[in-house]
């Protein structure tokens, strides 16, 4: 099955260098696979996400202060807070259900991107960025964050080496494709390609593993049987 069909956007970034349909289908391929992998248990997931969130919560607090105080935060955006969960009890689970269908390390989190501000006149966006800590994200979507919310992915891409600043603005970037990735479905994403979501209305909740080591494109040919 080829990659989840691409959209029009509808966001903010919309009006910058939407590619044809042709070339966006083409990148597609080469930044979102769909995997054959058991859905988890995700009442368990958001079970653990309760206790978590309740230990945590001044922690979370003192990350989005430092967050609202970084050069690419504009208030006018409505940027979501990120809040990653994990823990011994999470990793065993993975080990136990996941891990034996790789020979690399599968590193698990659990994501909630919140909408701070209901209120707000925009709907909340997770703005472009790459992720850091790893190559390839695995991906299943516990809870979407409302009807419209899209994954918008990027032509450009990060160096692999990245550390420090992950974030781009939209106006630096090249609309490859918009998806929306919101079913109970796994997911293989290119996390070194620069992507945004859009459109979080209340709380997205995402299952992720991440593998470090290879490309996405290397994971297909290692995989094979887990490509949809
Ligand atoms: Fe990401």
């Amino acid at each position: 099955m080829a990659g989840p069909a691409g959209i029009e956007p509808t966001s903010p970034s919309s009006k910058h260098g939407i590619l044809s349909i042709e070339l966006r289908t083409a990148i597609n391929k080469f930044m979102i696979i769909n995997l054959d992998l058991e859905n988890p248990d995700s009442d368990y997931l958001l079970s653990l996400v309760d206790q978590l969130e309740k230990k945590d919560s001044s922690v979370r607090d003192a990350a989005f202060e430092k967050f609202k105080r970084q050069q690419f935060y504009s208030p006018l955006l409505n940027q979501v807070m990120f809040e990653p969960y994990w823990c011994t009890e999470l990793k065993n689970y993975v080990d136990r259900v996941y891990q034996p269908h790789f020979t690399h390390t599968l590193h698990p989190v659990i994501v909630r991107l919140k909408n701070r501000i209901p209120g707000h006149s925009k709907l909340a966006c997770y703005m472009p960025h790459t992720d850091r800590d790893r190559a390839i994200g695995l991906n299943f979507c516990i809870k979407p964050g409302g009807p419209d919310v899209t994954t918008i992915f990027y032509k450009e891409r990060a160096n692999l080496n990245i550390k420090n600043a992950p974030y781009k603005s939209y106006d630096d970037l090249t609309v490859a494709s918009v998806n929306q990735l919101n079913d109970k479905k796994w997911v293989a994403l290119d996390t070194h390609c620069y992507h945004s979501v859009e459109n979080i209305a209340d709380e997205r909740i995402l299952f992720s593993l991440g593998v470090r080591e290879i490309s996405l494109s290397r994971f297909k040919s290692i995989y094979p049987n887990l490509i949809v």
